[in-house]
């Protein structure tokens, strides 16, 4: 095996830590063999809670089941705000950088509370109380934090869609999880483009009988259409509206948010997280993982569209009193320096991003990163898809000039949180690996049979214990999230990621191995594509894999047999394209479309994608057995058809 390079802890960071890797070793087992005890004091630590819990963690899964802190009661925007004010009332909550240079503004504290109170308030006005569900679709301004703020004051339960997906992907959404009431803006910005959100609402609502009300900011104040007694401003409700909202007490398992994500098949499930653990687990990640000091500048890039930004944008760095950046733009926009400029300009401390930005950045040269002196930097963090080593040490050479580690972070909508990540002053780091277990998180590897691998091992990568941050269903379907997650592997969580440990207990996170891809860091499922495919009446079947990509990570590839009577064409393919992001949005459009006569199916009629993804990949040689097909010919057919 190749030797890895290890890069020690950092000097400057050794020097502070409170959490050596000797710490860290005596917190985590602690953390494993007595987690209620360990759980409970961190609790008490990070949270501010009306009434205590019966009991700390009960979990089943089987069934499945599972509680963290039941019987407890507290309010998410009371610790993310009130308990805040008589120390922080007058401390940046949220610094915001729009995307044309110069927009830009600050919330404090204080300033944050009364608008989620006024807020709150709206919301009622208009009929929407505990345990209602309401829909938020912003680009990222500071009303985002606000809107899902107000939803956990009054307990509402909010359903984010990502600004970038279409009006289609929006009504499913809307309908999956009856959503009454809508927040949107009039249009986002990004990269200088006008994102057409209220347009998008307007053409989702044609099919939404039970929406009665749309909340519109107003953030580039072009006109959109109006609908009256349906449609209203909010600021112009906020500013109406009393500041006095008394948060709503909670109970620890009453739902907090639903967020939306794709699977190996069917629509995308509505993951539902709950309002004690989860809040505990994204504080007290949030805190160890990013080394949190008071009065820092900590900068999430996450849109709030993706649990990153539920957990590290707002929830995490509120809990704690942080002050978090919020940027509405993009990486290169107006140049390939804007990121690094920002940093300089607010002084960030803490930056986490993704290796889809890194990897695009560095393609650009690195003169753009020079042009800011970026010393405020400290920590450096990735997410969202495994960091490839080269752009690893890009970013902790270039960017981080060897100050700073970098944390490469593993983790899902499901988990609330940061689950598999070096801590700052405690790890070792090794390019490309997530390195190891965040408290209270048992990973272990498991071979096809499920059994359980030790030591240095390659395998599929499960949870064997449960911890705060994990999501307790699918919204209405939890024989989904049963089957989904936990039948597979008897009494474990699965992952749907594959992954190797070494020697050193280091795990290496090495991709999906379902049919999930990861686009740019965005989860999509292949069957959601296809199906959107398939919705042309050109088409009479679609295959979809993920194939490496340089910048993107994965790129999309499809196989499209048309019917009988359509001719193959460049209007064609731009048509499917053009249905795929009417189904879904622009990040599922294929990058590759390949007509082929027929698919690669095994007799008993299932499309053998694993063919189809090493053909995309060009693995030739290495296709596998084929003899169980059909018909093996097929297989010749698309290699000679692959587009060059
Ligand atoms: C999938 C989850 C929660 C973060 C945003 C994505 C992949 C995420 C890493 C990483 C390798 C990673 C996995 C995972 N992934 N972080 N550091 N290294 N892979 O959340 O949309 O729920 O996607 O993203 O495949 O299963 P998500």
């Amino acid at each position: 095996m190749k030797t890895e390079h290890v890069y020690p802890v950092p000097a400057d960071i050794a020097a502070s830590t409170r959490i050596t890797e000797e710490v860290y070793r005596e917190m985590y087992d602690r953390s494993v063999k007595d987690p209620e005890g360990f759980w409970a004091e961190l609790a008490q630590e990070f949270v501010s809670w009306n009434a205590p819990w019966q009991r700390v963690g009960r979990w089943n899964f089987d069934t499945p089941a599972i509680e963290w802190f039941s019987g407890a009661r507290l309010n998410v925007s009371y610790n993310c705000l009130d308990r805040h004010l008589a120390d922080r009332g007058a401390q940046t909550a949220i610094l915001w950088e729009g995307d044309q240079p110069g927009d830009q503004r600050r919330l404090t504290y204080g300033e944050l509370h009364d608008r989620v109170c006024r807020f709150a308030n709206v919301l009622k006005s208009h009929g929407v109380g505990k345990g209602d569900r309401v829909c938020i679709y912003l680009p990222m301004i500071p009303e985002a934090a606000v809107a899902m703020l107000a939803c956990a004051r009054i307990g509402a339960i909010h359903s984010i869609v990502f600004g970038g997906f279409s009006s289609e992907a929006l009504k499913d959404r809307i309908l999956d999880a009856d959503c009454r009431l809508v927040v949107c803006a009039d249009e986002g910005r990004r990269g200088g483009k006008f994102v057409p959100l209220k347009h998008n609402v307007d053409a989702a609502l044609s099919q939404c009988p039970l929406v009665e009300t749309v909340l519109v900011v107003r953030h580039t104040a072009r006109p959109v259409d109006w609908t009256e007694g349906r449609d209203r401003w909010f600021h112009e409700a906020v500013e109406s509206a009393s500041p006095d909202c008394p948060p709503e007490d909670m109970e620890a398992e009453d739902p907090l948010f639903i967020l939306y994500t794709s699977g190996s098949t069917g629509k995308p499930k509505g993951v539902v997280h709950t309002t004690g653990g989860y809040l505990l687990f994204a504080a007290v990640t949030h805190k160890y993982v990013f080394d949190y000091r008071d009065g820092e500048v900590y900068w999430c890039t996450a849109d709030i569209g993706w649990i990153t930004g539920h957990s590290y944008v707002v929830y995490g760095p509120l809990c704690n009193g942080a002050t978090t950046l919020m940027f509405e733009g993009v990486p290169t926009y107006p140049t390939p320096a804007r990121l690094w400029q920002i940093i300089d300009k607010y002084q960030v401390s803490i930056f986490y991003t993704a290796p889809t930005v890194i990897r695009a950045l560095m393609g650009l040269g690195t003169d753009w990163v020079k042009q800011a002196d970026r010393h405020s930097l400290r920590i450096l963090g990735s997410v969202g898809e495994p960091i490839n080593p080269e752009a690893w040490e890009w970013y902790y050479q270039e960017v981080g000039e060897k100050r700073c580690p970098v944390l490469d972070t593993w983790w899902q909508t499901e988990t609330g949180g940061i689950m598999i990540t070096p801590l700052p002053g405690a790890t070792p780091l090794k390019p490309g690996s997530a390195t190891r277990p965040f408290f209270g998180v048992v990973p272990v590897i498991l071979d096809a049979q499920g059994n359980e691998l030790t030591g240095p091992a390659e395998g599929v990568l499960a949870i064997a214990a449960s911890w705060p941050g994990q999501a307790r269903t699918v919204f209405r379907n939890h024989d989904r999230f049963r089957e989904t997650y936990f039948a597979l592997y008897p009494g474990k969580y699965f992952t749907g990621d594959g992954a190797r440990r070494d020697a050193d207990g280091y795990y290496w996170i090495t991709g999906r191995v379902d049919d999930v891809i990861n686009v740019s860091g965005h989860r999509l499922g292949t069957a959601e594509i296809e199906s959107a495919l398939t919705l042309h009446d050109s088409v009479a079947e679609a295959a979809v894999v993920g194939y490496p990509h340089n910048i993107k990570g994965q790129g999309i590839y499809a196989f499209v047999t048309l019917v009988a009577d359509a001719t193959p064409s460049e209007d064609l393919k731009r048509e499917l394209i053009e249905r795929v992001r009417e189904e879904i949005g622009a990040i599922a459009t294929p990058d590759i479309i390949q007509w082929t006569p027929a698919l690669p199916k095994t007799r008993s009629g299932k499309i053998m994608r694993r063919i189809l993804r090493k053909i995309a990949a060009n693995d030739l040689d290495q296709l596998g057995d084929t003899s169980t097909l059909a018909d093996p010919a097929v297989v010749e057919d698309i290699i000679r058809g692959k587009p060059a």
